[in-house]
C-alpha cells in the first residue's frame, strides 16, 4: 500500500490529539474550578469541602487562606512552578506541609477528582 497524504492525514490527528491528552497543564476552567472548591467532593462521606478548610479572604481555617495562594504557590519549593505545587498540594498533600500547619491536609482528593477538576481548581487557586 502507498502511504498517501489522505492515509496518514488521521494518523497525524490521533498523534497531536494523544500528545495533548498527555499534556496535564491543559488550561482549566477557574469558574469550574470555584464550583469544585466550595462543594463536597463526596457527598456520601462526611468528607469536607475545599472551602471548609481553605478561606479566600485571608482569615485563618484549618488550613492556610488561598488569598494570594496565585502568588505565594511558585515560592513554596524551589524549582517547583506554581502549577505544578499546587497539583502536588492536592494529589500528594503530605510532600510538602506548610509551616505552622499541625493538622495535616488529607490525601483523599486526588482519586476522587479527574484530571479536569484538578486542571480546574488549579486555574481558581492562580486566580486568587
Ligand atoms: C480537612 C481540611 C482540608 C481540606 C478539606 C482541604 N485541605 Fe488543603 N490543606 C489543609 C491543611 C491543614 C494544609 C496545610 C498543611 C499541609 O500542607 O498539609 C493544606 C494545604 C493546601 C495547599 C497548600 C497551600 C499553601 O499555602 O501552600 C493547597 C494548594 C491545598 N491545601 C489545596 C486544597 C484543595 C484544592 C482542596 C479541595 C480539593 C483542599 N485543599 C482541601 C487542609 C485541608
Amino acid at each position: 500500500m502507498k502511504l498517501t497524504p489522505q492515509i496518514i492525514a488521521p494518523f497525524v490527528v490521533a498523534l497531536a490529539l494523544a500528545a495533548c491528552g498527555a499534556d496535564s497543564g491543559q488550561a482549566g476552567d477557574p469558574a469550574l474550578g470555584e464550583e469544585l472548591y466550595s462543594s463536597k467532593l463526596d457527598p456520601e462521606s462526611e468528607l469536607f469541602s475545599c472551602a471548609e478548610c481553605h478561606s479566600l479572604d485571608g482569615s485563618a481555617s484549618r488550613g492556610p487562606t488561598f488569598q494570594g495562594i496565585g502568588e505565594r504557590a511558585s515560592q513554596r519549593v524551589a524549582g517547583m512552578s506554581a502549577e505544578e505545587y499546587l497539583r502536588e498540594s492536592i494529589v500528594d498533600p503530605q510532600a510538602y506541609i506548610v509551616e505552622g500547619f499541625f493538622f495535616r491536609m488529607p490525601a483523599v482528593f486526588g482519586p476522587l477528582l479527574t484530571d479536569e477538576d484538578i486542571n480546574n481548581l488549579i486555574a481558581f487557586m492562580l486566580a486568587q
